[in-house]
C-alpha cells in the first residue's frame, strides 16, 4: 500500500521537476529497511536477492552491503552481481531451457547452479563441470499472484518433479556427481506464509532422501501488500516456524547444513514509485481516461498480470474525488494503470505516483514503441536525489 508522506511527496516532485517524467525513483531507506527485517526474522538464513526485481548497479550495491548475496537467471544477471561487488561463493543461479555454453558460463561463473531438467543435469556431468550439483525441484506446489508466476506444480515448466529424483539419482552416479544441494522456487508475491512453509516442509522431507546435501534453498516468492485490501506477510511466525524446520533438519542430519532464500519483490518493490506527468483527459460513455506520459513499455505489470499499483495524485492532496482509468501513452488497448480507479480528480499537467513499482518494473520495461527508457533516481539515505541511470546493455549477453 502506499502513503506517501509529506516529505516524500515533495522529494518525489522535486525528482520530477528535475529530471523531468516518466522517471523511476527508488528509496534507499526503505530498500535497507526490508533487509534488516528479513535478517532480524531469519537469522539462519542466507539471502540470495533475486537480481531479476531490479538489476540496476546501485540498488544491487545497497542491498549486498545489507549482507546479501544475489540469485541470477542469466549470464547478464550474473555479470551485474560481480560488477556490484557480489562475490562469487555469494552468488546463486537457476534457469531453464539453457544453451550448452549458458550452463558453462554459469559453472564458470562460480555461482552455486542450481540444475532444472534432467537434461541440465546430463549436460552438466558430460561436460564435467563440477563434482557437485544442486537440482531445482518441483514438489507440485505452486503459488503466486496471477498463473503467470505460478513456478510450481504440473503446469509449471520449472524444476524437476518429484516422480523424476530416481532418474537424477541415476544421472548423478553415471559421471561420479555427488547431489549436495536441494532448491526450489513455488511462485512469486505470497501473502500467505502457510503455503511457503508447506513447500519448506515438503522440501526439507524429500531432501531426507539425499544424504550428501548440505544446502537447501527454499527459493523467493515474499510478497508485499500492493491492495489496500491485502495484509503483510507475517514475517515473525513464518520465520519462527521455519527456525523450528531448520533446527529439526539440521538434528536430524547431524551435520552442517546451510540454508538460503531468493527474495527479490520483497526487498525493492515498496521502495520504488513511477512518476508520470498528466497529458490528457477523455471522456468515453463509459469511463474518464486521464492519459499519462508512460505506460506498460516502462511498467509491465497491470498489462502483463493484471496487477494492483496504488496511485497517487502528487500535484493535489485535496479537491473533488472521482473514479479515473489511468492510460498510458503505447499504441495498445490494454496500455491501462489502472481501471475506474477512485482518486483526487486530476488535471492536465499533474504528476502522479504510481507506487509499489520497485520490483520487476524498470528491470521488465522496453523501448517498446521506440520510446525511451525512464531515468531511475535514488533518494539516498541522507534525502537527496541521486541519478542511478544505467545502461542494462552493458550487462545483457
Ligand atoms: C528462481 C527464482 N528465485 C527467486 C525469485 C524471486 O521471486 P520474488 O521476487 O517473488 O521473491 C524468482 C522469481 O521469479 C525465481 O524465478
Amino acid at each position: 500500500m502506499s502513503n506517501i508522506s509529506g516529505i516524500e511527496r515533495e522529494t518525489l516532485l522535486q525528482a520530477a521537476r528535475r529530471f523531468g517524467t516518466p522517471v523511476y525513483v527508488y528509496n534507499q531507506s526503505k530498500i535497507e529497511e526490508q533487509c534488516l527485517k528479513l535478517h532480524k526474522y531469519f537469522p539462519d538464513v542466507a539471502f540470495h536477492y533475486a537480481v531479476k526485481a531490479n538489476a540496476n548497479p546501485d540498488v544491487l550495491r545497497i542491498i549486498r552491503k545489507q549482507g546479501m548475496g544475489a540469485e541470477g537467471v542469466s549470464e547478464g544477471e550474473l555479470a551485474a552481481a560481480l560488477a556490484a561487488g557480489f562475490k562469487k561463493k555469494d552468488l546463486s543461479f537457476t534457469c531453464s531451457n539453457l544453451r550448452e555454453e549458458e550452463l558453462r558460463a554459469a559453472a564458470a561463473s562460480g555461482a552455486r547452479v542450481h540444475l532444472d531438467s534432467l537434461n541440465q543435469l546430463e549436460v552438466w556431468g558430460r561436460l564435467k563441470l563440477g563434482k557437485e550439483v544442486s537440482l531445482r525441484l518441483n514438489q507440485g506446489i505452486g503459488a503466486g499472484h496471477h498463473k503467470h508466476v505460478i513456478t510450481g506444480g504440473p503446469d509449471s515448466k520449472f524444476g524437476i518433479g518429484l516422480e523424476d529424483i530416481a532418474e537424477a539419482k541415476g544421472i548423478a552416479k553415471k559421471y561420479n556427481l555427488s547431489i549436495t544441494g536441494l532448491q526450489q522456487h513455488i511462485g512469486s508475491n505470497a501473502l500467505d506464509a502457510g503455503i511457503l512453509l508447506k513447500a519448506a516442509r515438503v522440501l526439507l522431507k524429500t531432501a531426507a532422501q539425499f544424504e550428501d546435501v548440505t544446502h537447501i534453498d527454499f527459493g523467493g516468492g515474499l510478497g508485499i501488500p500492493y491492495a489496500p485490501s491485502e495484509k503483510e506477510l507475517d514475517l515473525k511466525a513464518f520465520g519462527a516456524e521455519l527456525k523450528k524446520y531448520i533446527h529439526e533438519f539440521k538434528k536430524s542430519r547431524g551435520k552442517t547444513v546451510e540454508f538460503a532464500m531468493e527474495p527479490g519483490r520483497f526487498l525493492v518493490a515498496e521502495a520504488g514509485t513511477l512518476i508520470v506527468s498528466v497529458t490528457d483527459i477523455k471522456q468515453t460513455t463509459k469511463h474518464t481516461f486521464v492519459g499519462v506520459d508512460s505506460g506498460f513499455n516502462h511498467l509491465l505489470r497491470p498489462a502483463l498480470y493484471a496487477s494492483y499499483h496504488p496511485i497517487e495524485n502528487l500535484s493535489r492532496t485535496r479537491g473533488k474525488r472521482g473514479r479515473f482509468s489511468v492510460a498510458g501513452n503505447v499504441c495498445e488497448s490494454g496500455d491501462v494503470f489502472a481501471t475506474d480507479r477512485e482518486m483526487l480528480a486530476p488535471d492536465i499537467g499533474d504528476v502522479l505516483a504510481i507506487c509499489n513499482a520497485g520490483a520487476y518494473g524498470f528491470s521488465m520495461a522496453s523501448t517498446y514503441n521506440l520510446r525511451v527508457l525512464p531515468k531511475e533516481i535514488l533518494i539516498t539515505k541522507d534525502g537527496k536525489l541521486k541519478n542511478i541511470s544505467f545502461d542494462s546493455a552493458l550487462f545483457a549477453r
